[in-house]
């Protein structure tokens, strides 16, 4: 089995030939974000819990040693099964550069301000796709009695809050966010009172967070609807096993893949309603998409059959997942015929359309919407993943390009893509891991 690349820093290329159909089965991992967020509220546990289902990636593995950092004991029984003790944890304090090297490090904010009343934490980092302030989580901490969460309060860079006590509020989100959902719900976990998030987040993972606060003793009700409410509890006594939900997003980017190489694969482990924003489209674009209990099956009857343009329109779940727009833009160079992609989340999530260029897609990108000119059959080049998902759009492209492409900066995929090389082998693909040209370096990178 393949290795995951843990070691933070290090960097690499991916090298694939293209051309060949995928085909065969494949089993999805647990969900990346969904892991993040259960990892960093785990802190919050007055007990030890058992998390199961957790994927082996580069994000995953630096969320750990975050809490190890804290004082935490984290033990795996397994590559996917961690045993977290948080009852050891000496600090409130979490500053330091693996902080900034992860978005969801912003979810310890909520967490050390639920099992401490007090937070210091660094600005989380992440990929960079325009503008990411948090000036909504603030306002949350704020709502609930904490001090310091003005956006003037921040110093170096540092959100230093404390609450005494932390209090139940009514928190108006007036932007739906997913991280600041979460943090608010971590923060209200263990707050005096009742809290309300009105127009919450309502993403897979924001519910699977939700379930395991309340597997530990929590007490949250609607999440997955526009309002939840959270009564705070003294204590969360865990000694629980709780598993992560599969990752929409990871089952979403094999969909795409099987279909841009006219493959034929079966996708395992998968929750298909978390799918059908995507499947809808790709039916749409004459992809036929089998659901069973748990898999999908992505085909198209007839290959010589016409791939039918279409336009996609990011927004909050149920909507188009944003973190499919890239790997969607290389689906839609497919169709025969002009597609167009409104990207309604972020403001700047096309800095990937010039390395597609350079393999021969033809994309005009005018503010926050590309218009994708299809038929493009890609060809192999030197390309960059500037960023996660852009990354596997990448991968998407150099899967049906013809001859071979080097993928820089690999190691940003592998934060969220479970053992990728192995997975896309297996479904008969030729991709491996080598060194950068020379003309890139070795220089660290954000993740
Ligand atoms: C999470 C996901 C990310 C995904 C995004 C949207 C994790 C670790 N990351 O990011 O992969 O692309 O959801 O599905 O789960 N906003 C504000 N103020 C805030 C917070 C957000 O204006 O305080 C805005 C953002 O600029 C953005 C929008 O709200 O335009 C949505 O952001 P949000 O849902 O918060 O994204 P993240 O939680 O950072």
């Amino acid at each position: 089995m393949e290795q995951t690349e843990t070691s933070v820093g290090k960097t690499y290329a991916y090298e694939i030939k293209g051309g060949v159909p995928l085909k065969g089965n494949i089993d999805i991992s647990g969900s990346k974000n969904a892991a993040l967020g259960v990892i960093a509220a785990s802190i919050m546990v007055d007990g030890v819990c058992t998390l199961e289902n957790v994927p082996d990636i580069l994000d995953v593995h630096v969320m750990f040693d975050l809490l190890r950092s804290l004082g935490a004991t984290v033990d795996a029984i397994d590559n996917h099964t961690y045993k977290i003790d948080p009852t050891t944890i000496n600090t409130y304090k979490a500053s330091g550069p693996l902080v900034s090297r992860i978005r969801a490090s912003y979810y310890l904010m909520g967490a050390l301000l639920g099992r401490c009343g007090k937070a210091s934490i660094r600005l989380p980092g992440g990929c960079n796709f325009g503008q990411r302030p948090i000036d909504l989580h603030l306002k949350a901490f704020q709502l609930m009695g904490a001090k310091g969460a003005r956006p003037s309060d921040i110093n170096s860079g540092i959100v230093n809050l404390e609450a005494d006590p932390l209090h139940g509020a009514r928190i108006y989100l007036d932007i739906v966010s997913v991280g600041a959902t979460i943090n608010a719900m971590l923060a209200a976990c263990k707050a005096q009172g009742q809290t309300e998030i009105i127009n919450a987040a309502k993403e897979p993972h924001i519910v699977d967070v939700a379930n395991f606060l309340n597997s530990m003793g929590a007490r949250i009700k609607g999440a997955g609807t526009d309002i939840i409410k959270i009564t705070g509890v003294p204590v969360l006594p865990g000694n629980f096993t709780y598993s992560i939900i599969p990752d929409q997003i990871e089952a979403g980017t094999y969909m795409i893949a099987a279909a841009v190489t006219d493959g034929d694969v079966t996708i395992h482990n998968l929750i298909p309603t978390h799918m059908e924003p995507l499947s809808a489209k790709m039916r749409e674009m004459g992809y036929i998409i089998e659901e069973g209990d748990e898999s999908i099956r992505v085909y198209r009857p007839d290959n010589s059959e016409e791939v039918y343009p279409t336009s996609v329109k990011t927004s909050p779940y149920p909507g188009f997942p944003t973190d499919l727009q890239p790997q969607t833009v290389v689906l839609l160079c497919s169709a025969d015929g002009q597609s167009r992609m409104h990207e309604n989340v972020w403001q700047n999530r096309f800095q990937y359309v010039p390395e597609l260029a350079k393999m021969g897609a033809n994309i005009n990108v005018y503010e926050r919407i590309a218009w994708v000119n299809g038929k493009t059959s890609f060809r192999g080049a030197t390309v960059e993943a500037t960023d996660l998902r852009a990354g596997a759009a990448l991968v998407c492209a150099a899967l049906e390009a013809s001859g071979t492409t080097y993928i820089m900066n690999a190691q940003r995929i592998d934060r969220g893509y479970e053992h990728i090389v192995q997975k896309l082998t297996d479904l008969g693909a030729t991709i491996c891991r080598v060194n950068h040209t020379p003309e890139y370096g070795e220089e660290d990178t954000e993740a």
